[in-house]
């Protein structure tokens, strides 16, 4: 009687473990057939009153029938936790070897590309790289350049200015008073940077622009010096030898002052609308560094002398690239810059 039950509670559990389908229902199965209120359990102990010849064959198939329900617990469980990672196999699965996205490269802006060229070519020179303040006085902006108050040079470069004394500088010729009041002679650099003018905005001018500008100061510097290194310059930017010719200009920090113009690349040289059928283009402002600038700074002028020079860098990339428009340059227009 006792050994039919038993069968009969075993093979319900089997059948009711093969239909579980989750692992909550399982183990609530499990209490109720293993469990120690469970039915096996309670089966078991009813073994008292079993006939005593009886009891050891009964006693030993239930201990079966409970490692036959134990086993089939675990392989259920098995089944149920295969299931589950197979079910995520399904919804999140990679394929690793799927080709990867690429991650979109960004570049540098064309006038800072430029700017980095120009450093090289200098540095290859002996040129240091000089570093200043966008933020600058008064002083160093215009007085240690020769431009005193209610000079009329101060009109060339119209002037944002800010608190007190102090100014967005107009050039980079401010980075060259730094340097010489922490150098002596003999040394060389280059500041190349951002530059502000309260400036009517058109094809050629911006408010916001950059400049590289140079200074060489040594024993017996003249102008073949200013050339060679000009030259040197134009050849490496532009990848071809340039002729320049030099017109006077003036700029209270050099004497003699010179504008340096190019033969022009577009046309060689024969006349064109870019250069207006002259055959030059204007290029950069230069001379040799004015002695009231050197003595400023304690520089004995009977034993040394120096050139400077300055060139826009938005105006050397428009020509390079042939942009006709310097706005492009600023506008952030990524269809533009993408293309350098
Ligand atoms: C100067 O700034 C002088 N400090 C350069 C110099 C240095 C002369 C040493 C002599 C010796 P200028 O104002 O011309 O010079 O400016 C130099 C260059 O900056 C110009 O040739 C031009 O290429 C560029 N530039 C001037 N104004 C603008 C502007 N509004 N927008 C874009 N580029 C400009």
């Amino acid at each position: 009687m006792i050994k039919e039950k038993l069968i009969s509670v075993k093979e319900d559990a089997l059948e009711q473990i093969k239909s579980v389908a989750n692992k909550d229902d399982l183990s609530q199965l499990k209490v109720k057939y293993l469990g120690k209120k469970g039915e096996i359990t309670a089966v078991l102990k009813t073994l008292g009153s079993v006939a005593p010849e009886e009891r050891a064959e009964i006693g030993k198939l239930a201990n079966l029938a409970k490692e036959e329900l134990e086993k089939a617990f675990e392989n259920k469980l098995q089944e149920l936790n295969d299931s589950i990672f197979d079910q995520i196999k399904e919804s999140e699965w990679i394929d690793v070897t799927a080709p990867a996205q690429k991650a979109k490269l960004g570049k540098l802006h064309p006038v800072t590309q430029i700017q980095y060229e120009i450093e090289e070519i200098f540095k290859s020179m002996g040129f240091s790289i000089f570093e200043g303040r966008e933020l600058e006085d008064d002083y160093h902006n215009f007085e240690a350049l020769n431009i005193p108050k209610d000079h009329p040079a101060r009109d060339m470069q119209d002037t944002f200015w800010l608190f007190g004394d102090k100014l967005l500088r107009t050039h980079t010729s401010s980075v060259q008073v730094r340097a010489m009041e922490k150098t002596k002679p003999p040394f060389q650099g280059i500041s190349p940077g951002r530059v502000f003018r309260y400036e009517g905005i058109d094809a050629s001018h911006q408010n916001t622009f950059y400049q590289v500008e140079g200074l060489m100061v040594g024993k017996d510097i003249s102008v073949a010096n200013l050339i060679y290194a000009m030259k040197t310059l134009l050849k490496k930017i532009f990848k071809k030898d340039v002729k320049v010719r030099l017109r006077p200009g003036f700029f209270p920090f050099v004497e003699p002052g010179f504008e340096l113009d190019i033969n022009c690349l577009i046309c060689g040289g024969k006349g064109c609308s870019v250069c207006k059928q002259t055959g030059w283009l204007e290029l950069l402002p230069c001379g040799l560094v004015h002695p009231n600038v050197l003595k400023l700074q304690g520089i004995d002028t009977e034993e040394y002398s120096g050139f400077a020079f300055g060139l826009g860098l938005d105006r050397i990339v428009m020509m390079r690239y042939g942009i006709d428009d310097i706005r492009h340059l600023l506008s952030a227009d990524l269809r533009f810059l993408e293309q350098f």
